[in-house]
Formats: structure tokens, sequence, C-alpha cells
């Protein structure tokens, strides 16, 4: 087969390293790719939001299967266009793309099928919200309703802050039209845990858990980012509660889309909130995404067993019930590392030295996010770091703390000083494995 993967992150990387290994996969394009990718795949010099380039490409090369990584291309309706022109395509519609495009929409979608979540309240009007969050109380949350890079949730621990969150989205346009509706919703306490599932419109076929670390500083300090490390299983998310996300959650919500003439093919990614109540820890839904995360993808292809692309394949043909799929049991832990400043302003175009060294750490793969190449003046190949994520550096052993202690081994064979890490990656997960001897 020809397959063609949209993006050039660290996801993406991930996607092509698990799709390049499968005996399916004849030729394999990334657009636009990384310095990492280049390994698996073909980069092409097309942006992952280029609509038409991306449906010209597919067209005139007769891509059997196009995997949309990320949100973007979905939100501008990527696989409806390839889908007019015959291509298929992983990922969902534009109008189904819309559980992660518009939080409004997604709580709408959860609140008439019955899907537990934080109540909530759509504004369009700053004064109005306001005065719902000053009669609510804090702490509160405050959200962008459209796509603002993981930077448009505010939680508000005071009413001041509710309301200058309100301010910005609303009167000063800090996410553009992104903000020009609000969800207010009540805060949430418990531990959070992502969960995904592959679904073909009608079935579901559950995958497994993940654990991100969105806080850029060991401790959970620091401003929030697109997610500094993760790790799968998570074992807060025992089976009895998979069962639960998927009969409460994801299920429901499969169902709801199909009435609502929008059905949700794709891979759908539960950002939840396990709940402490007086029966037991209960899954509540804090977001959709409608994509793989970012770095919980790295995490779960490198657990994955099964050929990826028959799960792809069938999510795309509405096969999922023909399916299976196999894990391997040991964990796998992933470390991001970052360019100086992110998730600010961060610096860009540093070199990366050790890169092959840090590759032959045992049980270690480091996928490739923010990178490119570009030739030193004795004509080799260097690698740059061009992105505020820029490595995932990616281990699996028998226990999390031993996948902690490889991949921070790898990290540490990386010669590259305006990068950094979080040291604690994993830290829940280790803590448990403590307790329990
Ligand atoms: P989102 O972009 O909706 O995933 O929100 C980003 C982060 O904000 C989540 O990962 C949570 O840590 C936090 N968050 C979002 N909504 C809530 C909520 N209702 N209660 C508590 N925390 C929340
Ligand atoms: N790591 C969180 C996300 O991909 O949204």
């Amino acid at each position: 087969m020809k397959i063609l993967v949209v993006g050039s992150g660290g996801r993406e990387h991930a996607l092509c390293w698990a799709i390049s290994a499968s005996p399916l996969c004849g030729t394999l394009w990334c657009a636009p790719g990384n310095a990492g990718i280049r390994d698996v795949a073909q980069c092409l010099d097309i942006k992952a939001d280029d609509v038409d380039g991306l449906v010209a490409f597919a067209t005139a090369n007769a891509v059997d299967l196009v995997v949309v990584g990320p949100e973007q291309p979905l939100v501008l309706g990527l696989v409806d266009r390839l889908n007019a022109a015959g291509i298929k395509a992983f990922g969902p519609s534009q109008e189904a793309a819309a559980l992660e495009g518009s939080k409004g929409f997604m709580k709408d979608i959860c609140a008439k099928y019955g899907v537990p979540t934080a109540a909530y309240r759509r504004f369009t009007d700053a004064a109005a919200a306001k005065a719902y969050v000053t009669e609510q109380g804090a702490p509160i949350v405050v959200k962008a309703d459209g796509l603002a890079a993981g930077k448009g949730v505010v939680i508000a621990m005071t009413l001041d802050e509710a309301h200058a969150a309100i301010d910005d989205a609303m009167l000063h346009g800090r996410f553009g039209s992104a903000g020009a509706e609000v969800v207010v919703e009540e805060f949430m306490d418990g531990e959070e845990a992502s969960f995904f599932a592959l679904c073909d419109g009608v079935h579901a076929l559950p995958l497994v858990g993940a654990q991100d670390h969105k806080r850029v500083f060991d401790h959970d300090q620091g401003p929030n980012t697109g997610g500094m490390g993760a790790y799968s299983p998570a074992p807060v998310l025992t089976p009895e509660l998979q069962d639960r996300v998927m009969r409460e959650i994801v299920e429901p919500t499969v169902r709801g889309m199909a009435a609502e003439g929008k059905p949700f093919k794709g891979v759908l990614f539960a950002g939840l909130m396990i709940v402490a109540t007086p029966e037991g820890p209960k899954p509540r839904l804090i977001e959709f995404n409608a994509r793989f995360g970012d770095p919980e993808c790295q995490v779960l292809m490198r657990r994955l067993k099964s050929d990826i692309v028959p799960l792809l394949l069938a999510t795309c043909d509405g096969q999922l019930d023909h399916v299976d799929v196999r894990w391997h049991d040991d964990p796998a832990l992933c470390v991001v590392m970052a360019a100086e400043g992110y998730p600010g302003d961060y610096v860009k175009n540093t070199a990366i030295g050790g890169l092959d060294d840090a590759g032959k750490v045992d049980g270690v793969t480091v996928f490739h996010a923010g990178t490119k190449v570009a030739k030193t003046p004795e004509g080799d190949d260097r690698v740059l770091a061009n992105g505020g994520r820029v490595l995932g550096v990616t281990a699996t052993a028998k226990t999390v703390a031993e996948a902690q202690a490889l991949a921070y081994q790898a990290v540490d064979r990386i010669r590259w000083p305006e990068g950094f890490c979080r040291r604690d990656i994993g830290w829940r997960a280790v803590e448990r494995e403590q307790k329990q001897g």
C-alpha cells in the first residue's frame, strides 16, 4: 500500500515508525515530517494544514490511505476532501472533529447523551459569562470554545482570574475567533488520565490508557504545555474503570454522534478526571480530542503488538467489530526534550548531538518532533531543533521505574545544551510500584 501520514510531530514519527513496520506498507510518505521521520518515510514539502496541497498529492500519487495526525487539518475538513476525491483517510470528518474543535459542541453532545462531565454553560456575551461566574463562585474553569493550541483553558482559583480570562478571550481577542464564545464549567478535582478508542462510526474498539504531564517543570510546576512526557498503561485506570469509560463515555458518544448524522471515525481521545466518590473512583470526561495525543501516541505505538495498518483500515471501513488488538505487557515511558523557553518563546536552530548513542540504550527509541536537517560546512547532515517540543525519548521495560531509568540514560547521552526536560516523568506510577513493593 501507499500510505501518507500528515503532520510533523513526535506523534507522527511514532505513527510512521509503526506503519513502516507493517508488511502491508509499501511506500510511506509524511507531510511535512521531520529529521527523524526521514529514517522511515519520504518527507514532503507540504504543510499539514495545506488541504489543497495534500489532496493534490494524494490524488496524483494514488495514495491508498492517508493518516491524519494533528487536529488542525481535521477541523479544516481534510478527511472530507480526501474522501470526496475517493481517497481513504483515517480521522474524523470536519463535523465529527467538532468534538475537539468546539468545546461547546462537545459539551452539548455530552449533555444530550448522558456522558458524565463537568456542569457547564456556553456564552457569546462577556457580561453574561461574568455574571454566571460570580453566581457560581471560584474555583471555576473558563475555556475558549475553539482550538487554541492548548492555551485556551484557564483554571481560575479566584473570581478575578475568571473575569480576566473571559475579558482576554471575548474582549481582547487573545485566541482570535476561537475565543468569541467561551464555555464556563465546574472545576473537577481528581487524578487525570487519558483513554483512547478507535471508532468506525458505529463500533468502538478500546485501546489503552496513558498519563501525560502537562506542566513544564518538575513537581507539576509552571505553565501548561502540550505534554512534557507520558507513560502507558496508567495504573489509575484499572480494568473496571476502563470498562466504565467505554460504557459511560465512549460508547454513548459514538451512538450520539451517529444519531446526530455526524458519525465519528478515527481515534477518540478521552481526557479524564478520575474523581473520588463515596462509591469509589468514577471517571468524568474533561475533554475529547479527535486524534492521538502527543506524546501519548509515542508510548502507545511502543506498546502496540498488532500490526497498526489493519486497525487503521478497519476504522475507515466500519469493520472494527472484525479486528482485535494486542499489546505488549511492558509499560512504555516517554520523556519530552524541549527547547529552552518553551512553552513561551524558545530558541531555534540549535544543534543536537548524541542521537545515535541515545538510540542504542536498551529498549529506547528516540522519536523526533521539532527537528530538521541542515548541512554542515563539510557537507554532513546535522540535526537542528526547530520547534518547542523537540524529542520524545521513549523506553519500554518490565516496570515503569526501569523504563524511566532507561529513558533518562538515553536523555543523558543527548548533547543539546539548549534543551531541557522534566526529570520526574512517571512519578505517580513509580510511587505506586514502590508501594506495591
Ligand atoms: P483541556 O484543554 O480541556 O484538556 O484542558 C486542559 C487542562 O485543564 C486539563 O488537562 C485539565 O488539567 C484542566 N481542566 C480542564 N477542565 C477542567 C475542569 N473542569 N476541572 C479541572 N481541571 C480542568
Ligand atoms: N498530550 C495532550 C494532547 O495531545 O493533547
